[in-house]
């Protein structure tokens, strides 16, 4: 039996998919090449925006006419934000298409959920640790979840870089998004299961290790009250065989000097730092609910900068929330001018089910302005952008290859230690190694360059 997982949204959603596919080859499936070569289509979904869930639905009838054509029908399975979100519904709305919805929070139980899918020959959904039995479909009860997750078993797609979550779920309820109801309230990992993946991740070889948690500096240790984020930082940079640390998203409320004394003073710890900041405006950041306000910001940039001045910042910003006026665009303008982003990703305003602000702020943006605000945005950023890897240009960084592809001849991508993506020619058994790079012409979100010297 093989399985095929096609994976939408943020890096959780990617380490989920590592997280079943291990799950699912420790109860006898095989990878599959493609989706028409499996007995199990897993679609692990995102909901952070409209257009991430209308992908879905965009899938299955995809599946559905594979179906058709090779005249077999593979179990369909739902995971990830949009199972959670819809549950049961999808199953209605999927029209006989899908056949089990497994939630965010039962990742684990997928392949006992397949097998009692394929024996009971009926849907089945399992989205939350209170099953609801409508007629006709099987729920299975639940224990309270628990965030941690059995060593020895993610099968890592990445050959370089290993994402070990430290926190599920978030508790904020910033006004626009859906995370936490997809995700659920926050829950921490104990450092003692952190550091054996961390351990275990680089005895497989990666040498680098990306902590995952949509607050992730909010970590502290339910095993050992000592143990902030910045003590595990401290922690996980002992763990021999590891050379880079990275972790996604700190959150610029619970970015304390402590936490940037540990990125600046521990070597392992890569030189950068993604810190959404979503409106440059404090009047719009007060109605998302952010906790921080634009002078908060600044001036915690102004105290990484002094602190580490090779530091990179990378960020996300939404235009278009509920309200925002051409002033307070103005703002998000002239704050990504000043800050002086690597890179930033920004998104235009997409309501979202059960929020704070589709239940009380009309989005009343139209979407024609939206797409202007946008583009401007990234308009500037493509020069700010643009103007700090022109000054890169005959610096030398060291860059960790993770990426090989072959065109005239054998090139290599990596990043440097600031998350800047760097392109050179290099032989591919330099897959895994540190090489210095020296920086020779720029691109659009990457540059080029030339190694200098031995990999290692
Ligand atoms: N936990 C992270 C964010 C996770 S969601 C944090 O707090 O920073 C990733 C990004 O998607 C957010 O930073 C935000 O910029 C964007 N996003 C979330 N909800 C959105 C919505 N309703 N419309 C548009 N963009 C949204
Ligand atoms: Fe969403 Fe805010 Fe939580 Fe990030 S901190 S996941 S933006 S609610
Ligand atoms: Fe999307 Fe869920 Fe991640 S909504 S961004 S996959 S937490």
């Amino acid at each position: 039996m093989k399985y095929f997982i096609e994976t939408y949204g943020c890096q959780m959603n990617v380490h989920d998919t590592e997280r079943m596919a291990g799950l699912l080859e420790q109860s006898g499936y095989d990878p599959a090449e493609s989706d028409r070569d499996a007995d199990i289509v897993i679609v692990n979904t995102c909901s952070v925006r409209e257009r991430a869930e209308e992908k879905l639905y965009t899938r299955l009838g995809e599946i559905k006419e594979m179906s058709r054509e090779i005249g077999r029908t593979p179990l369909v399975v739902v995971a990830g934000c949009v199972a959670q979100q819809e549950g049961d519904r999808l199953i209605k709305r999927s029209k006989g298409v899908v056949d089990l919805v497994v939630g965010t929070q039962q990742v684990k139980m997928l392949p006992m959920l397949v097998k009692e899918t394929a024996a009971s020959r009926s849907e089945l959904f399992m989205i939350d640790g209170r099953p609801w039995r409508p007629e006709g479909r099987i729920a299975i009860e639940n224990p309270y979840e628990d965030p941690s997750f059995p060593l020895g078993i993610v099968r890592r797609g990445d050959p370089v870089r290993a994402y070990v979550t430290i926190i599920e779920g978030c508790n904020d309820f910033c006004s626009f998004c859906v995370v936490p109801y997809t995700r659920g309230h926050e829950r921490m990992r104990s450092k003692a299961e952190i550091l054996a993946e961390v351990r275990e991740a680089a005895d497989s070889g990666r040498r680098e290790v990306q902590l995952l948690g949509q607050i992730v500096n909010h970590y502290q240790a339910p095993d050992d009250p000592s143990c902030d984020f910045p003590a595990l930082l401290e922690a996980v940079h002992e763990v021999p065989g590891i050379d880079r640390i990275r972790f996604a998203s700190p959150h610029p409320r619970h970015t304390s000097d402590r936490v940037i004394a540990a990125v600046r003073d521990l070597p392992k710890v890569c030189k950068h730092l993604h810190l959404p900041v979503q409106s440059g405006s404090s009047r719009v950041l007060a109605m998302m609910r952010r906790r921080h306000t634009r002078g908060e910001y600044l001036d915690l940039v102004a105290r990484i900068r002094a602190a580490i001045p090779n530091l990179q910042l990378s960020t996300d910003i939404i235009v278009g929330f509920p309200g925002e006026t051409e002033a307070d665009f103005d703002e998000t303008l002239s704050l990504t001018d000043g800050v002086g982003y690597h890179s930033i990703y920004s998104f235009k305003y997409s309501e979202r089910p059960n929020t704070l602000a589709s239940k009380r702020m009309p989005d009343d943006v139209t979407d024609e302005e939206k797409t202007r605000r946008i583009v401007a945005l990234q308009t500037l950023q493509r020069s700010v952008q643009s103007n700090l890897f022109q000054r890169s240009i005959g610096t030398t960084h060291q860059v960790l290859v993770d990426a090989t592809s072959r065109r005239h001849e054998w090139e290599l991508t990596g990043r440097t230690s600031g998350n800047t993506v760097v392109n050179f020619p290099g032989p591919p058994e330099w897959l895994g190694k540190m090489v210095d790079v020296t920086i020779e012409r720029t691109g659009p979100n990457s540059v080029w360059g030339q190694a200098v010297g031995d990999p290692r």
